[in-house]
């Protein structure tokens, strides 16, 4: 009763933000990303007849608290799924540096949800994999598979057509993502918490939501032709209809340092200079810049030169779910 998986984080282009149900983890549009290569978590899970409680270590360090009571709700909807009342020995090892600003927990709960219910007995189709995962961390669900995945958002009430599809492998387009990682840090509103108080406060929210459909559409076809303006422009427009969202909430926020205006700018300048780049930004103040290999010396060199940017890490397309074999 032993698995090991691998996932990758990835980024949204089209970005979840809201909630229909929260207890199920049901969004209120369809998001879209690129899973990528550069960022992963592997996860080992034992079953074992004699443990009491389950426990989680994660890269060597034993996790109790909030971070323990997420993954130990994760493994009794597993044991819910498969009918035994048995716990578990979780090793995570998480190569996302936290700095960098992605998500581990799109990475961690797609590697979780791979090895615990492997190791359980269960035989879930990718699909249904996508489900469960998704109950974890909503946006952990697309990280299932490689290249470029949707959510579907679903329409029932139980959440069971609500999970990730493939829309392009990983090997049909190398688009790559440098992440600009910030040195000023600030008080972190999480996603969950953020997305929240947008639905039940922002007036902007029903225009995001109205944007949704047709930008997925057109995203959707510029990836299948690998039109990079047309792929850039509507990423880069949706993540700014994101956050100005969080501007009409109440109380307002915003997840933008000076730094981040600064690298939305300088992105904006490289266009102006003849090199295609645009960018992106999740629930925090680091920036994700997505351009193309043949541009990828002038796009480090520009973003590395820019006052307040600590670090860059680049990234390609990465694979889906990956099982790995027994220590
Ligand atoms: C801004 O998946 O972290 O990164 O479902 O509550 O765990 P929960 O939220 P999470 O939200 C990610 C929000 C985002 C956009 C995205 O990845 O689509």
């Amino acid at each position: 009763m032993k698995a090991i998986a691998k996932a990758h984080t990835n980024i949204a282009l089209i970005k979840y933000w809201g909630k229909r149900n929260e207890a199920l983890i049901l969004p209120t549009n369809n998001s879209l990303s690129l899973t990528l290569d550069g960022f992963y978590t592997s996860t080992r899970v034992v079953f074992k007849e004699d443990l009491q409680k389950d426990t989680f270590l994660l890269n060597g360090t034993r996790i109790e608290g909030e971070q323990y009571n997420r993954v130990t709700q994760f493994l009794d909807l597993v044991r819910n799924l498969a009918q035994k009342n048995i716990y578990a020995e979780v090793e995570s090892i998480n190569a996302v540096p936290t700095a960098a600003g992605f998500a581990s927990s799109a990475s961690g709960f797609a590697a979780l949800a791979a090895a615990s219910s492997k190791a359980i007995g269960l035989e879930l189709s990718d699909s249904e994999l996508s489900r469960l995962t998704r109950q974890g961390s909503g946006s952990a669900c697309r990280s299932i598979f490689g290249g470029f995945a949707e959510w579907q958002q679903g329409e029932k009430a139980d959440g069971s057509d609500s999970y990730a599809v493939p829309i392009a492998p990983q090997n049909h387009w190398d688009l790559r993502v440098a992440a600009v990682v910030l040195s000023a840090k600030m008080k972190k509103v999480s996603s969950r918490a953020g997305m929240k108080r947008t639905v039940e406060t922002s007036p902007f929210f029903k225009g995001w939501i109205e944007s949704i459909p047709s930008e997925i559409d057109a995203i959707k076809q510029g990836i299948l032709d690998r039109d990079f303006e047309k792929v850039g422009e509507i990423a880069e427009a949706n993540c700014l209809k994101m956050h100005a969202t969080t501007l009409g909430a109440n109380p307002p926020f915003t997840y933008w340092l000076d730094s981040t205006m600064s690298v939305m700018q300088s992105v904006q300048a490289l266009r102006a200079s003849g090199i295609p780049a645009y960018f992106t930004i999740d629930a925090g103040p680091n920036v994700k810049v997505l351009y193309l290999p043949e541009h990828e010396e002038e796009v480090q060199q520009t973003l590395r030169s820019i006052p307040g940017v600590d670090d860059v890490k680049l990234s390609c397309a990465g694979q889906g779910i990956t099982y790995l074999g027994d220590d």
